[in-house]
């Protein structure tokens, strides 16, 4: 009875086979390995898939939390939200939001968005209602884009650094990650862009102004990614979603430059707008040659019914209203990022090019780490959170940190004051 017990749970039927993807630095290899039923009743595996899913910017936040515990108070510079700051959506969005709850905005919304949303929208973007689709968040605009375009082998050259987001798509869409450089004043490197473009290139990313860098590309650059886009016939995703958030030079967008190109411009009420908790955002299709990935996208959109209808409403109230508190939020992201500048230049190891638009500086930094995790990690010590410049470029130095500087100029020195303080002895 014994034996034939043994030899039974040794039958194949009761082991299961489970494949592991594994990536190193080169190669992908693939890991294969027997399990018995049993373990899957013990320990539920998550799917390979979801292994490849990582957002630096709040990974380190449950590090920080633990010392926090352990009494140290922390300066949060890791995520880009205007909020806990201070600044506030202004008052028309937030009535408009509330009129439109009380008027019974609380069914299912249309599923490619709000009629008028889209009509506000493509009269913002210069397009046709029908080329709007609306989405929870322009993060949701960005799952879109991957899942429409990006079969696996595939990909959308991405900038590096890039803000991750991206990077998560593109490896759960099983693409092949490809990057363009930029240069020390992080403007997109065009020979970079040509030499990276390859048979499996399905679009080119721009983050115009940039998360992480800050850097506002100029009408040149992008001139020439149009052209090389051109040559390639490729089409361009603009992520536009800091578009009015310039203190330094001028904004120029995509969409009015790029002729015959196919661009996609996303955008949203989280930034431009101080509302990244409303989760509305929108992707405006310009060009021709879109038909089959509108008609994607549209099914991409039935296939989660709605995004927030009272949020929709409050996206048009925002569009048509008054933009006042962008010129007061510029005036304060400017004069933060003058003392970011100075404090940066005064710390022996740390340099920047200047950010000129959205609140991120991107910073290098020399001393002893042994890369810009241990850097990080250290200074999360001294009580100021901010984020592994590796998270947005894998295949950089390791030698950059990202910085919000929204907070209050006070707030902020007192940040720079432990980095210089961190920095001092190394
Ligand atoms: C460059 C960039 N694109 C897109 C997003 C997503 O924004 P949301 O989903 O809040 O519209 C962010 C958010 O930080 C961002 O920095």
């Amino acid at each position: 009875m014994a034996s034939q017990d043994a030899s039974s749970s040794l039958s194949p039927n009761n082991y299961f086979v489970v494949i592991r993807r594994i990536n190193s630095n080169k190669n992908t290899f693939f890991q294969v390995s027997l399990k018995p039923y049993r373990q899957v009743i013990l320990l539920i595996e998550p799917s390979n898939k979801s292994e490849l899913v990582s957002y630096p910017i709040r990974d380190i936040v449950q590090e920080a939390k633990k010392l926090e515990k352990q009494g140290i108070k922390m300066i949060y510079l890791n995520i880009g939200d205007p909020a806990p700051f201070g600044f506030r959506p202004p008052q028309h969005i937030l009535d408009a939001a509330a009129e439109a709850l009380k008027q019974n905005y609380s069914g299912y919304a249309p599923s490619e968005g709000d009629p008028e949303l889209r009509k506000t929208v493509a009269e913002y973007e210069k397009v046709a209602p029908e080329d709007v689709f609306i989405t929870a968040g322009l993060s949701e605009g960005i799952d879109f884009l991957f899942q429409a375009l990006v079969d696996p082998g595939r990909n959308i050259l991405l900038p590096i650094p890039t803000y991750p987001l991206y990077l998560t798509k593109e490896r759960i869409s099983y693409g092949t990650v490809d990057f363009y450089d930029c240069d020390a004043s992080f403007e997109p490197d065009l020979d970079s862009i040509r030499k990276n473009i390859t048979k499996y290139t399905r679009a080119i990313l721009v983050i115009n102004p940039n998360n992480p860098t800050g850097a506002v590309y100029s009408r040149k650059t992008l001139q020439g990614i149009l052209d090389i886009a051109g040559e390639h016939k490729l089409p361009i995703i603009s992520d536009d979603v800091y578009d009015q958030m310039v203190f330094d030079g001028e904004m120029t967008h995509m969409r009015d430059i790029c002729k015959d190109v196919p661009v996609v411009c996303g955008n949203s009420l989280s930034k431009n707008y101080i509302y990244p908790g409303a989760r509305v955002g929108y992707l405006a299709f310009h060009g021709e040659g879109w038909d089959k990935m509108k008609d994607a996208v549209q099914r991409l959109c039935n296939q989660r019914l709605s995004v927030n209808w009272e949020m929709q409403r409050a996206y048009i109230a925002a569009i048509k209203g008054s933009h006042d508190h962008i010129h007061k939020f510029n005036a304060e992201l400017k004069i933060r990022r003058d003392l970011l500048v100075k404090r940066v230049k005064g710390i022996d190891g740390l340099s920047t090019a200047p950010p000129r638009g959205a609140f991120y500086s991107f910073i290098n930094v020399e001393g002893p780490w042994k890369n810009d995790t241990e850097f990080v990690r250290g200074l999360l010590k001294e009580g100021v959170v901010v984020v592994p410049g590796s998270g947005f470029a894998p295949k950089m130095d390791g030698k950059h940190f990202r910085l919000v500087f929204l907070p209050k100029p006070e707030q902020l020195e007192s940040a720079f004051d432990r980095i210089a303080e961190y920095m001092k002895d190394k």
